[in-house]
């Protein structure tokens, strides 16, 4: 057998301490496939005294990146410590210039510097592996890289934020509001004491770019995503949508039209019948429609110790089988982004409007004009003593500006009471 590959480990928390257990447990398993062992020769920790449930006698304690960055022997950096700039960056950087394959989870760093560390990478000749960032367990970037390689993808779309489809779910569940189920879900652990990251649709923005980046062959364009979150769903709209046939999940949807390469994030209406709509709870998945393969869609849990782990050592055996490939496409592609307001598509509104005459004909006017055609309306109740009333419209495709055109002289209606609540379709 070959020598072990020899690798550190950077940040022994939540990851790192799963990658550390899987070594360990799986060691054979994993030689044997890779044809040599994986050895934790250090790691980098602040912490020494945590119990992590796994023996770390062995490798070296180190203090400081620079020093691991530097330190002579290891082959591969697995930096798992997170954050898009300061140590981490600095960790990957130092490891790359001074030779050392790296390995990461850290979906922030590549969404911000993805490009660089890529091609830093590229031209030393070393791997930047990253399957861990984009789903967690979910194989999806060695899938798009590997048994979908020969197809030009069209769309690549996916759920990719357990605590979002958690609340989504729970709020379908149990008919209960955002708020309250947001704070189940801290409670649970389900959610961060600060949820914004998730909750506001970054997190999965930072995966998005990273997939699309591989799905299309293009650069990482994670400033050209659009981004919205899923504060403004509410219970609802969620009755709603079960009522029309669809469910809320919140999407990260990449896609090439005539104008380029749409990058979006936000809450979509899908039907219920479509595969995606049934993941559930913290389960993430990932839909690739390829030209000749199809829809192929990949379901697992895209966060947790294990999960990831399972990820990052897949890429560690890569590496010590030298099939890894360059991080990215370089050079990349060059993708023009499509503007949002270009976006075509179908459209959910809800609004809450005095039951008056003329209401609805003041806001079918509205739409018209915009070019908007309505597929559905539901007028839900009577407005007792001027109580406002819910009014769903469903629309056929349209032009995402025109929507917006419309909803804006909607919302001044002096009739239509809160703010109108617009909720893209996607079509599956
Ligand atoms: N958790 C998941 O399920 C998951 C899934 C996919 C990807 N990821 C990504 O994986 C990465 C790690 O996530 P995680 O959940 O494992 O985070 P975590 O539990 O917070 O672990 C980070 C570890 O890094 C250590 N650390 C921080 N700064 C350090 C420094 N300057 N020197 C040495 N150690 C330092 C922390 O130590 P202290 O505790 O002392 O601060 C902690 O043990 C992130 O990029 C994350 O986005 C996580």
């Amino acid at each position: 057998m070959k020598p072990p590959l020899k690798i550190a480990i950077a940040g022994l928390g939540t990851v790192g301490t799963g990658v550390a257990q899987l070594l360990a447990r799986n060691s054979d398993v994993i030689a044997a496939r890779a044809g040599r062992r994986i050895e934790l020769a250090a790691v980098l920790e602040r912490d020494k005294r945590r119990e992590r449930g796994v023996d770390l006698s062995r490798p070296k304690w180190l203090g400081n990146p620079g020093e691991l960055a530097s330190y002579p022997g290891i082959e591969v950096v697995v930096e798992l410590i997170g954050g898009s700039e300061g140590v981490a960056l600095d960790l990957v950087k130092a490891a790359l210039a001074s030779g050392k394959h790296v390995v990461t989870a850290n979906k922030a760093l590549l969404a911000h510097h993805g490009n660089e560390l890529a091609a830093l990478a590229a031209k030393k000749n070393l791997a930047l592996a990253f399957e861990a960032a984009v789903a967690g367990g979910i194989p999806i970037l060695k899938a798009l890289r590997e048994g979908l390689a020969a197809n030009k993808v069209g769309r690549v779309y996916g759920i990719l934020n357990g605590t979002c489809n958690y609340i989504l779910t729970q709020m379908r569940d149990s008919r209960r509001d955002f708020a309250d189920v947001l704070k189940e879900a801290q409670k649970l652990g389900y959610a961060e004491a600060d949820p914004s990251f998730d909750i506001d649709g970054v997190d999965t923005a930072h995966k998005l770019a990273i997939l699309s980046a591989v799905a299309f062959g293009g650069a990482v364009d994670f400033k050209n995503v659009f981004v919205e979150g899923i504060r403004h769903v509410s219970a609802l709209d969620i009755e709603f949508a079960e009522e029309l046939g669809y469910r809320i999940k919140l999407l990260g949807v990449a896609r090439l039209t005539g104008e380029g390469l749409e990058q979006r994030v936000h809450p979509c209406m899908v039907r219920a019948s479509a595969p995606i709509a049934h993941v559930e709870g913290v389960f993430n998945a990932v839909v690739v429609e390829g030209d000749f393969v199809g829809r192929v869609m990949l379901e697992g849990r895209g966060a947790g110790a294990e999960p990831t782990a399972s990820a990052v050592v897949a890429d560690l055996i890569d590496i010590a089988m030298g099939r890894a490939g360059p991080g990215l496409r370089i050079p990349a592609v060059k993708h023009k982004p499509a503007p949002m307001a270009k976006h075509k598509g179908a459209y959910y509104l809800r609004l809450m409007v005095l039951d008056k005459p003329g209401v609805i004909a003041d806001i079918a006017a509205a739409l018209r004009d915009q070019k908007v055609s309505m597929e559905q309306m539901i007028q839900r109740g009577r407005g007792k003593d001027g109580n406002a009333v819910p009014v769903v419209i469903t629309t056929h495709e349209t032009e995402e500006s025109s929507m917006r055109r419309a909803l804006d002289r909607i919302g001044n209606l002096k009739t239509v009471r809160e703010e109108p609540r617009l909720i893209r379709v996607e079509t599956l």
